[in-house]
């Protein structure tokens, strides 16, 4: 727990725990990405399902606060808007081949990779996209077996981020997550990092709960969904 952003309204802020949880988990402290300076040249992120929940804080995070290079993938053009204001550097789309379109735009290989959205489908492509050396991360539970062997000639790793490790597992260090959304807060309220709430439904009855679950089983929300009363 954290006290909420100052400068945001409740709903605005309830967008943002889980999410920033994940996200700064993911960088920080699963991809270990450091913090800047950094060594030239400048390090790179693909963030695999950008304009998502946690993709949404995921790029700000990687863009405005670790200082990467950040591609994002989005699929049409309002996500790809989204994730562009938010601070990805390119975009590329996660239906198309991914590792050709980076090829485009003259990036042969990137240090970290980030998977929010079926690790099945982008575990090979990351493989081949992940520099020697470098780490991919997913979020989303895998259907079928993974052939981590792809990365063995790298020497790159392959972690997870769940936000509910530390309070499930009752770790040591559960209280960083309570510091991590203080420092995410003061982010916001400095004008560093902004709410990621694309929608509010209102009030809170069933036919706003379906509606908010028909919105996210479509695979295509923007950011985060707010239920309000
Ligand atoms: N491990 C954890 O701790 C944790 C925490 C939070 C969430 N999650 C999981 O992470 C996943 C993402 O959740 P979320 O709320 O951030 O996002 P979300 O709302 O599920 O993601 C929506 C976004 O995904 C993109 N997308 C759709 N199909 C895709 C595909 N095949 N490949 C890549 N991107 C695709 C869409 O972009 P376009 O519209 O541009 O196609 C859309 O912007 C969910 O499975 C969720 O359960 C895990």
């Amino acid at each position: 727990a954290a006290p909420m952003p100052a400068s945001l309204s409740f709903e605005q802020a309830a967008a943002l725990p889980l999410t920033a949880i994940t996200a700064w988990e993911a960088l920080f402290d699963r991809l270990r990405v450091p913090s800047p300076p950094h060594a030239v040249p400048r390090k790179r992120l693909l963030v695999i399902g950008g304009a998502g929940g946690v993709g949404s804080v995921a790029v700000q995070l990687a863009a405005k606060v670790a200082g990467l290079e950040v591609i994002a993938t989005a699929s049409r053009p309002s996500s790809v808007a989204w994730v562009r204001e938010l601070g990805a550097h390119h975009v590329i789309d996660h239906f198309g081949d991914m590792q050709a379109q980076l090829k485009t735009l003259g990036i042969e290989q990137v240090d970290y990779v980030l998977i929010l959205n079926d690790t099945d489908r982008h575990f090979p492509a990351a493989a081949a996209i992940v520099a020697p050396q470098g780490t991919v991360c997913t979020i989303v539970e895998n259907k079928d077996a993974l052939d981590v062997s792809l990365l063995k000639s790298k020497s790159a790793g392959l972690v997870w981020e769940f936000m509910f490790t530390r309070s499930m597992y009752a770790t040591p260090d559960m209280v960083e997550q309570g510091r991590l959304l203080e420092e995410v807060a003061r982010l916001v309220d400095t004008g560093i990092l902004r709410s990621t709430v694309s929608e509010v439904l209102s009030p809170i009855n069933a036919a706003n709960v379906r509606k908010a679950h028909a919105l996210l089983e479509g695979g295509h929300v923007i950011g985060k969904v707010v239920l309000k009363d």
